[in-house]
């Protein structure tokens, strides 16, 4: 069985509008969480470009410095060598932020920088394409999600001082990284020497999302609730309260019979006009049944007042109407009678007319009997007979023939 059929008609409203809502709840959240996705991730693009930069730019910023200042390196000042010192700058920042950076080479001088089996893929794009600067995308490493970002370098002037020609480059790099060992020399300008390589966990930019998408989910919950509940009180005021209330009336006229109750009319609108025709069409029946009533009793004094006994039956015999004077006639009370068949008002001395309720008998006979006075001995409820004078006429009642006798007690 259809279970919304026990609901009221507000709870299907209500349900409807709840699922609509709920709907358009779960479509908006779910292109919310697109956006909120896509933004998250455009920021950490950003980010990840900016931490690159900040690599470069501080690499550059102490080469520049160190040339202009005449600054010498060597093996102790290792930490200051440009590269290295961005690099581990890049690093310490990029811990504070839960990030990870790394300046990676395939061709690695310290074997620390070099490239895991996802950047030895970037690195050959890198390669392919040089004129491509970077390249992101999600991925998993060691069983988690992560954002990853490279920027690819490419091997200038300044570079080749220590990645060009190992005859020209300084002694304590020739003295760390001697020609034979290392592979991170010989460069062309130009060349893809390797890559800032920027790592971010994706559950940090989930958290991101949720939070963002947490807050305007709440937000569009409460919206959606109060939508709710606002439509489920203006449909009850507007179409649920009016139409239980006639239910109420119409219950109650079922039960009383009287035509007196009236709704409080209300606005014009479709359950206005309901109300409307509905007090119409109760004034309507009020006055009708008033008028039924009437001709009713003026009959029922009529056949009650007549000096002749009055019975009506149905075809089949049922009695349908039984006067004062016909009850005086048989002793009978009208209670009784009432639904009694006809035969059992005529004496059994009278067998030829016994038959008188007989359905066959009265269709076959009825011209002769209706035409004539006839006499006929009755029975009254002691058992006992009473001579009879009687007048039978016969009518049609919406497609039922019913039969009306006026009898008359002879001498
Ligand atoms: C003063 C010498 C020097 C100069 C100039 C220099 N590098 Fe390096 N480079 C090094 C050293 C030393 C390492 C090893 C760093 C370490 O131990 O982490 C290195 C490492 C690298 C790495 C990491 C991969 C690896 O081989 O370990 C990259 C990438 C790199 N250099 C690129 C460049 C680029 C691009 C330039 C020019 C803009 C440049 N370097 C200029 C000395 C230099």
């Amino acid at each position: 069985m259809n279970p919304l059929r026990k609901l009221g008609l507000l709870g299907k409203f209500n349900l409807i509008i709840a699922a609509i809502l709920l709907s358009f709840f779960l479509l908006t959240t779910f292109l919310n969480y697109q956006q909120q996705r896509a933004f998250i991730l455009h920021q950490a693009v950003e980010k990840a470009r900016i931490i690159a930069f900040e690599a470069i730019r501080t690499r550059e910023y102490l080469s520049i410095e160190y040339q202009s200042g005449g600054v010498q390196l060597s093996e102790e000042r290792y930490g200051l060598i440009p590269v290295v010192a961005s690099n581990r700058i890049g690093e310490r920042v990029a811990e504070d932020l839960g990030y990870r950076i790394r300046q990676i080479s395939d061709r690695y001088r310290n074997p620390r920088n070099a490239p895991d089996p996802f950047e030895v893929r970037m690195l050959q794009r890198f390669y392919q394409d040089p004129s491509r600067r970077e390249i992101f995308s999600i991925t998993t490493v060691d069983n988690e999600r992560v954002f990853r970002y490279l920027q690819s370098f490419t091997a200038d002037q300044s570079c080749l001082e220590c990645h060009g020609d190992p005859g020209a480059a300084p002694d304590y790099i020739k003295r760390l990284f001697p020609e034979d060992l290392d592979q991170a020399y010989h460069y062309q300008i130009g060349e893809v020497i390797g890559a800032a390589s920027v790592t971010i966990p994706m559950d940090q930019l989930y958290r991101q999302i949720w939070g963002n998408l947490r807050l305007d989910t709440l937000y569009l919950g409460a919206i959606f609730l109060a939508l709710i509940t606002g439509v489920s009180l203006l449909i009850r005021q507007a179409v649920t309260r009016p139409l239980g209330q006639l239910g109420g009336v119409i219950r109650e006229i079922v039960r009383t019979g009287r035509f007196e109750e009236r709704i409080p009319p209300r606005g014009r609108d479709e359950i206005g006009a309901l109300i409307t025709g509905f007090n119409e069409m109760i004034e309507n029946l009020r006055e009708k049944t008033a008028h039924l009533e009437e001709s009713e009793s003026r009959f029922r004094l009529l056949t009650e007042t007549a000096r002749d006994g009055i019975i009506s039956f149905l075809a089949n015999g049922q009695i349908i109407l039984f006067n004062r004077q016909a009850e005086r006639i048989f002793g009978y009370s009208k209670r009784d009678v009432l639904g009694m068949s006809i035969d059992q008002l005529v004496h059994p001395q009278c067998p030829s007319l016994h038959q008188l309720g007989g359905e066959a008998y009265l269709r076959e006979n009825a011209g002769r009997l209706l035409r004539t006075t006839h006499r006929l001995v009755g029975r009254r409820l002691d058992g006992s007979a009473v001579p009879l004078e009687i007048s039978l006429s016969v009518a049609d009642s919406e497609g039922h023939l019913f039969y009306t006798a006026i009898l008359r007690e002879t001498a």
